[in-house]
């Protein structure tokens, strides 16, 4: 079976409050820790890469309030930012991608460097890129690029990039919002969620026709949750749609059907949590799918249902979530090497596995990862505190 994790390592230098980073991926992974510590911006190094792809630089750059407010503020006033995904592509292919981004003496911004490469270093598709010149590539004709924008956008009309761009932009990032769930929606694409469920009337839809079995799956799901919703579809409202509920009532016989605005706010986050996770039909799904506390607004009790059907999606795609339940890791089964604890160390993320003798305590069974959450005993090992000038934080090139 091919393997599920598409993002396997990712270095981010003077992103953020990130001065430098070097994580690993597996195909489940809970990011926790302290508020303010860098959980969402780890995430949105990720986040940040998509949104350059998919629409432009300067637009992603935009989005976060400009460079000033993407690179790193610190003491030594960084003025460039960089960031590198090492990845496998659904074909099993290796490679990684690149790009360093920085401030222009006369103002504006511009991407110093970008190197993509996919298969054996030297025999498969790769470029590099420096501002906004073509310095080696194997495409007989290099597209054109400019200093402002990520060369890889251009480079996708050619076939041999093309996977690349679309697995990075694939991948989907979930902050969900009931208040927007709850709201009509314009009938739209169904076929991937947007980041607050604002298209989930349409994504219900989709996989009605194209899922039907991954839309059974969330309904299950969603009634152990709530237990008397017993189903969930799209229904138009003049020029707009909603979501109906299916739910049973005291005295009524049947159940009642009620629209996603009677519904209550962990109802409709739950079912945006799971539609998240089992979205799309066939192959048609994204290839990683990153969700902020899913926990927020669910019963403790439903943490284990929650935390089910993070582990069943994780065999279809690659998952990662921020949380601050103790609930949601209470379980034996909770894998230790899924957990990445956040912490910060003068004023800088430090994102890291957890030390040895956590880990070990875990395995034994003496705690499991919520307990320790919950005694404020999830910290980052400190043995991997992460030099930014060093090779392991080498950007660019094969490494070694
Ligand atoms: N450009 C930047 N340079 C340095 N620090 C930054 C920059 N942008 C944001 N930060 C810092 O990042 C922190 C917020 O990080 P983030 O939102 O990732 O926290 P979190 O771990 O997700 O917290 P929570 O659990 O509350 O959601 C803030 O303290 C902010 O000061
Ligand atoms: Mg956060």
């Amino acid at each position: 079976m091919t393997s599920r994790i598409l993002i396997h390592r990712v270095r981010a230098k003077n992103f953020k409050s990130i001065a430098a980073c070097d994580v690993r991926l597996g195909a489940l992974n809970y990011l926790v820790g302290p508020n303010g510590t860098g959980k969402s911006n780890f995430l949105d190094v990720l986040h940040f890469v998509k949104d350059a792809l998919e629409g432009s630089l300067e637009s992603a750059l935009h989005l976060r309030g400009g460079l000033s407010e993407v690179r790193r503020r610190s003491g030594g006033h960084p003025t460039h930012f960089g960031i590198r995904l090492d990845f496998q592509l659904p074909d099993e292919r290796h490679g990684f991608y690149a790009f360093v981004v920085g401030a222009k003496p006369a103002g504006g911004f511009e991407v110093q460097k970008e190197e993509l490469c996919l298969g054996q270093p030297g025999y498969g598709p790769s470029y590099v890129v420096e501002r906004g010149m073509a310095k080696t590539h194997s495409a007989e004709v290099f597209p054109v690029s400019t200093p402002d924008r990520l060369a890889l956008v251009n480079a996708a009309g050619l076939p041999e990039f093309r996977p690349v761009f679309d697995a990075l932009t694939s991948m989907g990032f979930y902050n969900l919002n009931p208040r927007v769930i709850r709201d009509l929606q314009k009938p739209q694409d169904g076929a991937h969620l947007k980041s607050l469920g604002e298209n989930i009337a349409s994504v219900m839809a989709y996989m009605e026709r194209y899922a039907p079995q991954d839309k059974a799956r969330v309904e299950e799901y969603l009634a152990l949750v709530v237990p008397s919703v017993h189903g969930v579809q799209r229904v138009g409202v003049g020029h707009m749609e909603t979501l109906e509920f299916r739910q049973d009532t005291a005295g009524a016989k049947h159940p009642w059907r009620f629209n996603a605005n009677s519904m209550s706010d962990g109802t409709l986050r739950a079912l945006g949590i799971l539609v998240a996770l089992f979205q799309g039909g066939g192959e048609d799904r994204p290839a990683l799918v990153a969700i902020e506390e899913p926990e927020v607004a669910l019963h403790p009790a439903a943490a284990a249902v929650v935390r089910d059907a993070l582990d069943r999606a994780s065999t279809r795609c690659q998952v990662i979530v921020t949380s601050h339940s103790p609930e949601l890791l209470d379980d034996k089964s909770v894998d230790v090497d899924t957990l990445l604890a956040v912490s910060t160390e003068e004023g800088a993320t430090v994102i890291a596995p957890l030390d040895e003798a956590s880990r070990e305590t875990v395995r034994r069974g003496l705690f499991t990862p919520g307990e320790l959450l919950a005694l404020n005993q999830l910290v980052p090992d400190p043995i991997q505190g992460i030099d930014p000038d060093s090779k392991q934080m080498k950007l660019f090139g094969a490494d070694e």
